[in-house]
């Protein structure tokens, strides 16, 4: 008997930074330690998503390379036989499900995708690619292929998601057979994973959005990649405030309590134990270096770990996993080809 598929696919073409790490790798990494009893886990490299919009081809091999190495050096347990990692254009039936799907998806409902249009919208007409456009379908075929269940993603994901259910019923029922698993609602989805959407890793320079890869000057944002002594650097540099003592109160400190909030995950304590414990201290700059010794020790650690990833042990368990995931997609395609056809 089969058990029910987690999947989710990370990008290749960024560095990520604490916020992906904490509120992205490491809930799947425990969710691959603590769930792969009950559930199959996939866990796979969108490198076809790669270029949907320009990229510099020349660094996207050793950029998935590295996206799986994270995974191991965040602790992804690769003797297990429930987990599998892959690379999506190694398991060519993404590809194949996709140019059928095309076919039963309007033009209509892509255009009017949230993702698509903000994108488009950043790039010249000429720079638009129906690969953009088509994104939605590609991911959804990434999902329907192994039936999965259960598909954490962000809220800027929750529309792809939200399709992917919606063909999958109107192929069901346009060819009367089930031919696909619907994935569960995001409602249940969010149930299902908890809530560390909560989870918001704020930008060092300005606490009110969000930590994101796209910051241009980079001194906002603290990279895995970062040599640490820089990073710890961003960190006393921080934007606070001039209230003058720490407390946790995301209204009017934002800076304050995201440095808490950063502290708290570094060091593996609860939010509110290391509020308490830093409340009222009035001297920002000794709070400030309590945070920087730990971004630093953390960034030494982990950097690491990656160093030390045993690259043939994880060549040895991607091959085994994309021998296994052809299997899987193949038999999935293989229905699609004959309900609609062509076997
Ligand atoms: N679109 C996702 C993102 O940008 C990545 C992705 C591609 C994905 N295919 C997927 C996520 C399938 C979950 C399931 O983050």
């Amino acid at each position: 008997m089969s058990k029910p598929v987690i999947l989710t696919g990370l990008r290749a073409n960024n560095d990520l930074h604490i916020g992906n790490y904490f509120g992205g790798l490491l809930p799947l990494i425990d969710m691959a330690k603590n769930r792969a009893d009950d559930y199959q886990v996939n866990l796979f490299v969108p490198d076809l998503h790669s270029f949907t919009t320009p990229i510099d081809h020349a660094k996207l091999q050793e950029q998935i390379r590295h996206n799986l190495r994270l995974y191991v050096a965040a602790g992804l347990p690769l003797n297990n036989s429930s987990v599998h990692i892959y690379r999506q254009s190694y398991v060519p039936a993404h590809s194949e499900l996709t140019i059928i799907l095309n076919c039963f998806t309007g033009m209509g409902q892509m255009g009017r995708m949230t993702q698509y249009k903000d994108k488009s919208e950043r790039l010249g007409d000429e720079q638009i690619s129906v690969g953009l456009f088509d994104y939605p379908v590609l991911m959804a075929s990434d999902i329907l292929l192994y039936g999965a269940r259960y598909v954490p993603v962000g809220d800027d994901q929750t529309q792809h998601l939200e399709f992917a259910r919606d063909i999958a019923e109107r192929m069901n029922s346009k060819f009367q057979t089930e031919l696909f698993a619907v994935p569960e609602p995001v409602k249940k989805q969010h149930e299902f994973f908890g809530n560390d959407q909560g989870l918001r890793i704020k930008d060092l320079v300005d606490p009110t959005k969000k930590m994101s890869k796209s910051d241009a000057s980079g001194k906002g944002v603290i990279f895995l990649g970062d040599d640490p002594a820089v990073a710890a650097k961003k960190i006393m540099s921080a934007t606070t405030d001039s209230v003058g003592t720490v407390r946790l109160d995301y209204e009017n400190q934002p800076g304050i309590s995201n440095l808490l909030q950063i502290l708290a995950l570094l060091t593996g304590r609860s939010l509110d134990e290391v509020a308490e414990e830093h409340d009222g201290q009035t001297e920002y700059g000794t709070f400030k270096k309590e945070v920087a010794e730990a971004v630093q020790a953390f960034l030494v650690d982990f950097q690491a770990k990656l160093q030390n990833v045993n690259e043939d042990e994880l060549t040895e368990k991607i091959v085994a996993s994309e021998a296994k995931m052809n299997e899987q997609a193949n038999a999935t395609l293989h229905r699609v080809q004959k309900a609609v056809g062509l076997r």
